[in-house]
C-alpha cells in the first residue's frame, strides 16, 4: 500500500457535442470531441487508520461545493473499493479507508467535466494506494457506474466520444504547440440534467450539422491537424453542439452572453458541453493570456451580468497527449 497518492484532474472541453438520440435508458447518445485541458483539480488521497466512513476536504474555488455523499470523489472511492474487495492484495479485508483532499480550481457545474474529472482520478488513485489492479474493461465499467463523462477521464487524451460516453476512441495530439484556450464561465451552476431534460422535451435545432461537423473535425484530427487548422474551423465548431438551445432554456441570457463575449474579442465563442462555459479558440497561450486580462477588465461593463458576480476567467491550453 502507498501512503499518500496525487492525481491531477484535468478539465475537458466539447469541441463538438453531437446528441444522436435518446436510448431506452433515459441517456442520450452522442458523437463528441472531447479534450483535456492544462486546467487542473488535484486529488490526494492516503491510507486512513481505524474504521468509520472515507472522508473528503474540499479546498480553492469551489465555495459552493459541499461535502455530501454523493461527491464523486467519494462515490468513486466507494466503487472502486467494492470492485477490488476480494482481489486486492489484502483480501478477504476491504480495502482500509481513505481520506481524500480535493483542490478544484475548474468551476462547478459548468459544462467543464470537473467533478467527473476528479472521480476518474479518485478511482485511479485508490488503486495505487491499496495496492490493487482492475483489468482495464471493469475499471471503465467502474468509471461508467460513475457518470457519463467518468471513462473519458480515465482513458486520458482527446478523444471521440460515443454512446452515452462509454465508449471512448482515442485520437492523435496535434501536431506543433498545443491549442490554446480561453474559458470565460458565468457564476451559476447549469445541472447537466436539467439541460438533457429540455433537450427532451423539445428544446432543439433542426439540421443535424452538430453530427456532420463533429464526423468532420474527427476525421480531421486523425489525419494530423495543427492548433492553426483547429482555428480556423471556430466559427464551424461554435455551431456544433446540439444542446444550445436546451441550455438557453435553462438560462435565456446565455446566447446574449456569448454574443457580448464575442464582439468584445471579435472571435468565434463556443459553449462546452450542456454549459455555462464559454470558449474561445486562442492563436497561441499568451493571445489567450491577453483575452483573459481584456475579458476581466471589461467584464462589468460589456458582459451581461449573469450569476453572482464577476465570471470566472481562465487562459489554458488543450493537453491532447505527447507530441
Ligand atoms: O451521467 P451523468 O450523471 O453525468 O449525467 C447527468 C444527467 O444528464 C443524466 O441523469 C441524464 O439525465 C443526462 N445525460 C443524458 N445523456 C448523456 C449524459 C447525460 O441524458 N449522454
Amino acid at each position: 500500500m502507498n501512503g499518500q497518492v496525487s492525481r491531477e484532474a484535468p478539465a475537458k472541453l466539447n469541441l463538438t457535442l453531437a446528441v444522436l438520440g435518446r436510448r431506452t435508458d433515459g441517456f442520450h447518445d452522442l458523437h463528441s470531441v472531447m479534450v483535456p485541458l492544462a486546467l487542473a483539480d488535484t486529488v490526494t488521497l492516503a491510507v486512513a487508520a481505524g474504521i468509520g466512513k472515507d472522508t473528503l476536504r474540499v479546498m480553492g474555488v469551489a465555495g459552493a461545493l459541499r461535502v455530501t455523499p454523493d461527491n464523486l470523489v467519494l462515490q468513486a472511492i466507494a466503487a472502486t473499493r467494492r470492485a477490488v474487495r476480494t482481489t486486492w492484495p489484502g483480501a478477504p479485508e476491504s480495502p482500509p479507508l481513505l481520506t481524500a483532499r480535493l483542490t478544484k480550481r475548474i468551476p462547478v457545474a459548468a459544462g467543464l467535466g470537473g467533478g467527473s474529472s476528479d472521480a476518474a482520478a479518485a478511482l485511479d488513485a485508490a488503486l495505487d494506494a491499496w495496492g490493487a489492479t482492475l483489468p482495464r474493461d471493469v475499471a471503465r465499467s467502474v468509471a461508467a457506474s460513475i457518470g457519463s463523462d467518468v471513462p473519458f477521464f480515465l482513458a486520458g487524451g482527446a478523444a471521440l466520444v460515443t454512446g452515452r460516453g462509454e465508449h471512448v476512441e482515442p485520437l492523435p495530439p496535434f501536431r506543433g504547440v498545443a491549442p490554446a484556450v480561453l474559458l470565460v464561465t458565468p457564476q451559476l451552476q447549469v445541472p447537466t440534467r436539467a439541460v438533457f431534460a429540455a433537450y427532451a422535451a423539445g428544446a432543439r435545432s433542426p439540421g443535424g450539422s452538430a453530427r456532420v461537423l463533429s464526423e468532420r473535425l474527427t476525421a480531421g484530427i486523425r489525419n494530423g491537424m495543427t492548433a492553426e487548422a483547429l482555428a480556423e474551423r471556430a466559427a464551424d465548431l461554435v455551431t456544433a453542439n446540439d444542446l444550445l438551445p436546451a441550455a438557453l432554456v435553462v438560462v435565456p441570457r446565455l446566447g446574449e452572453f456569448r454574443q457580448a463575449l464575442s464582439g468584445l474579442l471579435g472571435l468565434p465563442v463556443g459553449q462546452s458541453g450542456s454549459g455555462p462555459t464559454a470558449w474561445v479558440l486562442c492563436p497561441s497561450l499568451s493571445a489567450a493570456r491577453k483575452a483573459a486580462a481584456l475579458v476581466r477588465q471589461s467584464a462589468a461593463s460589456a458582459l451581461p451580468q449573469l450569476g453572482d458576480g464577476p465570471p470566472f476567467v481562465a487562459a489554458t491550453s488543450i493537453v491532447s497527449g505527447a507530441q
